[in-house]
């Protein structure tokens, strides 16, 4: 019996040795030391001798126990601690190595210029409102002193929202994609809060696809209503806008005009960057320019039957409006030259990133 313990030792021993990971090493705590390990039921065999003969093989027995649990004891201790290493080896980061810069984009150079327009008129008291870009032709329209079939609306080449060849009509008439901002005139009215400093800027959208003309492209609109509002207003609003978004050395004027809501009318010039203003660039006639002047967009006296629509009345409320395209007006500064309008909107990153 005795000898049965010692090779049992020997056997657990050898095994002991080879083992690396902590797997083999829980197999082997079961199969040598487990309750039902080799170990233990061999020592149930001890029952079965007389005895003198069970003292004698009952001592070695407890001698291979000590001197397994002992050998264990000092595999564990080794395989955990290579365990932790071959962790640590796999885990290692250096932390000092530079990162991988994640790509950053930037806003587009629309919405940089729409920032900016909408700081540049905070600073004097507007307050920027959005109106809807799908309207009823009642605001982008009618209240805009425009009624059915009037010819005037043929220059907005508007279009209509609607199912199987029909347009839709709604509580104020057929729906549209607003052609301007404009729509936001009566409807900023119908707020009922004065005095309005207003400048709304948002999506437009006109039936027409050429290099100088996008289907959809951003407005944004002015309008100022209180008690005495003049011409006066206008033009020093207008004149404060161009030199901080121009440069101060850059002058306006108002060139008489023709709109349904606004009288009178005015289209706004500023001078022109490259012959500042003389038509001439070393004696000859300037490229960009006709006459020293570039036309920035359209403004007026806020015509008496909108205040009217807007609810308000003309003898005690006057007020102003503009309308400038966003595209048009970032693309006079910068300096972009861009022989196709599309190009903005294409999503090409090489024409993108330079802005
Ligand atoms: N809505 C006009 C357009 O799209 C621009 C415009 C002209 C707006 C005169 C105004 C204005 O507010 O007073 O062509």
């Amino acid at each position: 019996m005795n000898d049965v313990f010692l090779q049992l030792q020997q056997e657990a021993l050898a095994v002991f040795l080879k083992i690396q990971t902590l797997e083999e090493l829980e197999a082997a705590r079961v199969e040598y030391l487990g309750r039902k390990g080799r170990l233990a039921e061999t020592m149930k065999e001890l029952a079965a001798l007389d005895e003198s003969a069970r003292r004698d093989a009952g001592k070695t027995a407890n001698d291979v126990k000590r001197t397994v649990e002992a050998s264990f004891a000092a595999t564990e201790a080794r395989v955990v601690a290579g365990a932790a290493e071959a962790r640590q080896a796999q885990e290692w980061l250096d932390v000092s190595l530079p990162g991988t810069v994640p790509a950053v984009g930037h806003v587009h150079l629309t919405t940089q210029a729409i920032d900016e327009i909408t700081n540049i008129f905070r600073h004097i008291g507007f307050v920027r409102s959005r109106h809807p870009e799908v309207d009823w032709d009642y605001y982008a329209f009618e209240s805009l002193n425009m009624p059915k079939d009037h010819p005037a609306r043929d220059e907005w080449e508007t279009f209509f929202v609607g199912e199987n060849g029909e347009v839709a009509t709604g509580e104020k008439g057929k729906i549209v994609l607003t052609p301007h901002t404009s729509n936001g005139q009566v409807r900023e009215m119908e707020k009922g809060e004065l005095p309005i400093r207003m400048v709304s800027i948002g999506k437009c959208y006109r039936r027409q696809a050429t290099a100088r003309h996008l289907p959809m492209f951003h407005q944004f609109e002015g309008l100022m209503i209180d008690k005495h509002v003049t011409v006066t207003e206008l033009k020093g609003v207008f004149d404060y806008f161009v030199k901080r978004y121009f440069g101060a050395n850059r002058e306006t004027r108002l060139r008489p005009f023709h709109f349904r809501f606004t009288e009178p009318s005015f289209e706004l010039d500023i001078s022109c960057a490259v012959c500042n203003g003389t038509a001439k660039v070393d004696g000859a006639k300037c490229k960009l320019c006709k006459g020293g002047w570039l036309e920035l967009g359209g403004a007026g006296m806020v015509h008496p039957n909108v205040l009217k629509a807007g609810g308000l009345d003309p003898n005690e409320y006057t007020g102003f409006a503009f309308g400038w395209g966003v595209e048009r007006t970032m693309m006079m500064r910068s300096g972009i030259n861009i022989d196709d309008i599309r190009t903005l909107y294409k999503n090409d990153l090489r024409f993108l990133k330079q802005f």
